[in-house]
């Protein structure tokens, strides 16, 4: 706890030092990983995703994409359809495919497994931007292999 506390407050120390350096690129908001999310305007739980993912300090740009046109960018990318959701986001060279947590994406971007990225198929009840989390469905988050074949990389259970 205390480590933990520590090292925090050394990043922020690091972070204002930097942000004395870069005047225009500061704060702890947007100052996280870069991911660029494909989704329909018109998609409300996209944006509640997207949100959350800043509240965390992911740095998150949008590109309009709806359709036939958003289906056959997430094959391009190596998504299989039946792993398909709303939105795709890029981060680091990995999809990310529909609400998938945060904690998997962190993790995700730190162990750096050879693999397409992450999904969470559909659209569970519960998941991040999906309503609330303490009545959630059990869902999986799947990491998708380059052979296009998926692995459970995270189980969460219902509650309720
Ligand atoms: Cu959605
Ligand atoms: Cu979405």
């Amino acid at each position: 706890m205390t480590r933990n506390a520590f090292s925090r407050r050394t990043l922020l120390i690091g972070g204002a030092a930097l942000a004395a350096a870069l005047p225009f690129r500061t704060l702890a908001q947007g100052a996280g990983p870069a991911i660029h999310v494909m989704k329909d305007p018109n998609c409300g739980c996209c944006s509640a995703w997207i949100e959350i993912l800043e509240n965390d300090g992911f740095a998150v740009t949008t590109e309009a994409s709806a359709g036939t046109l958003l289906m056959r960018y997430k094959l391009d990318n190596g998504i299989p359809q039946e792993m398909a959701s709303c939105h795709t986001a890029r981060v680091e060279g990995f999809m990310i495919e529909g609400h998938v947590p945060v904690a998997d994406i962190r993790r995700l971007l730190a162990d750096r497994p050879d693999a397409i990225g992450l999904a969470v198929p559909g659209m569970p009840f519960g998941s991040p931007g999906m309503g609330p989390e303490d009545q959630r469905e059990a869902y999986d988050v799947l990491l998708i292999r380059r052979d296009g074949l998926a692995e459970v990389y995270s189980r969460y259970e219902a509650r309720s």
